[in-house]
């Protein structure tokens, strides 16, 4: 007998999370290990542009999806929407046709998310979570609304970090074997609730699994600093996509205000443009910042970048400023200090490290965290699993489903 499961992706970092995942379900067959896991991969097409989708499977040798629901952009309604018709659609399908799914795997908190939760958990096929139990306790982020509903909709909550389990505790969730050590990293707790058993784990994380990976190969084919002219920690990395930036003048003003006098002042400054904000910056910018960044010599405004590419940004710059969960991971992977332009983050134990610091998008925030991150050692403790996440998650679905 095989186990069928069902991937569901959308946005970009849940491509890259996912490979993480392919990877170790592949390494669960090549070892013969029983029972066979067959993964089928749905993109619901939520990022369409080459350099938003396609070419993170060309570089991290994914799977293409077996199925693209190509639902593309539009209000937050109408996309879940266009994505629960399609999801529904395939997972009916499959049962009608007599393999159905076993179960459904999603990342993270998109749209995406979402509306896999929802289609799945209605026709009774358990739901894996991957990146659960994390919380910003802002209910006006999209993204909030989203995990809450599918860690509620879950049979397996896999949490990154101890900050998660903690989260998922506060609703609930009771810690019943952790090996007698609570911050081990075998925690596992479970709650009843609405007539429903639901476990969460303490897994790490798949992008620290994709981190120890793909290190060595995105230094390798990546030739983006000499492109770019970038030297060794000289350099600020920037990127800034999430609504409560862009669509904000002001906020948009501070942020990139700040980064254009760090430009200025000597120092190199890289912004890889998501879509959403390319769009925006001729709107929400006054004329004239607007004119001097394009006009700085050391202000490079570029496409969104590739993984490799943002890996040897991230890796090599002296200080990442994001609003991004996955950049803000990824630079303390690298042992690079980050100012998060969030009010708040998912990442506390970062900020705890004193590797990251709240800045939101106020303008004095921003430079006097860049200055202080700038000039101090940063330590960056081992925060994030060992590298195997995938690798215990599949071995927990398939225990609970065998
Ligand atoms: C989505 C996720 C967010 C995640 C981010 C990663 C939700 C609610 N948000 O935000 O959690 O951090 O992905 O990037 O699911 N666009 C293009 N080409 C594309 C994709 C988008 O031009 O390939 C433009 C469109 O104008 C679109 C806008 O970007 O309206 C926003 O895209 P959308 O998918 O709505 O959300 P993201 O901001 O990417």
């Amino acid at each position: 007998m095989k186990l069928r499961l069902l991937t569901i992706i959308g946005a970009r970092p849940q491509i890259i999370k996912a490979a993480a995942f392919s990877r170790a379900v592949a390494a669960w067959n090549k070892n013969a290990q029983k029972p066979e896991v067959e993964e089928f991969i749905l993109h619901t097409g939520q990022h369409y542009d080459d350099n938003m989708s396609a070419v993170f499977f060309r570089e991290l040798g994914i799977p293409e999806p077996d199925c693209n629901l190509h639902v593309g952009s539009g209000s937050h309604g109408v996309q879940t929407a266009r994505m629960l018709e399609g999801i529904e659609n395939v997972l009916i399908e499959a049962q009608e046709k007599g393999h159905g799914f076993d179960g459904v795997v999603l990342y993270g908190d998109t749209n995406s998310t979402l509306a896999g939760a929802v289609a799945a958990s209605k026709l009774h096929i358990p739901v894996f979570h991957i990146e659960a139990g994390l919380r910003s306790f802002n209910m006006s982020m999209p993204e909030e609304i989203n995990r809450i509903v599918c860690d509620q909709l879950s049979s397996i909550l896999f949490s990154p970090t101890m900050t998660g389990i903690r989260n998922l505790e506060n609703e609930g969730f009771v810690v019943y074997d952790a090996d007698g050590k609570k911050d081990s990293d075998k925690v596992k707790s479970r709650r009843f609730k609405n007539g429903k058993l639901q476990y969460a784990l303490l897994s790490g994380d798949v992008m620290y699994d994709n981190a120890v990976f793909f290190a060595r190969m995105a230094e390798e084919k990546s030739d983006i600093l000499q492109r770019l002219r970038l030297k060794d920690k000289d350099f600020v990395l920037a990127t800034i996509h999430r609504p409560a930036n862009t669509d904000n003048a002001d906020n948009l003003t501070n942020i990139m205000k700040a980064l254009a006098d760090i430009a200025e002042a000597g120092t190199d400054v890289v912004l890889p443009l998501h879509p959403r904000t390319r769009k925006l910056l001729p709107d929400k910018l006054p004329s004239a910042l607007l004119r001097r960044i394009e006009e700085s010599p050391r202000f490079q405004m570029i496409e969104p970048a590739s993984f490799f590419e943002i890996v040897c940004l991230e890796r090599h710059a002296r200080v990442v400023m994001t609003d991004s969960g996955g950049v803000q991971k990824e630079a303390f992977f690298y042992g690079t200090p980050c100012v998060i332009l969030r009010p708040e983050t998912e990442w506390v134990e970062i900020v705890e490290a004193g590797a990251g610091i709240i800045a939101d998008a106020d303008y004095s925030r921003i430079m006097q965290a860049y200055n202080d991150l700038s000039g101090r050692m940063v330590h960056f403790p081992p925060l994030f699993g060992d590298g195997n996440a995938a690798q215990n998650i599949i071995a927990s679905i398939v225990d609970y489903l065998h």
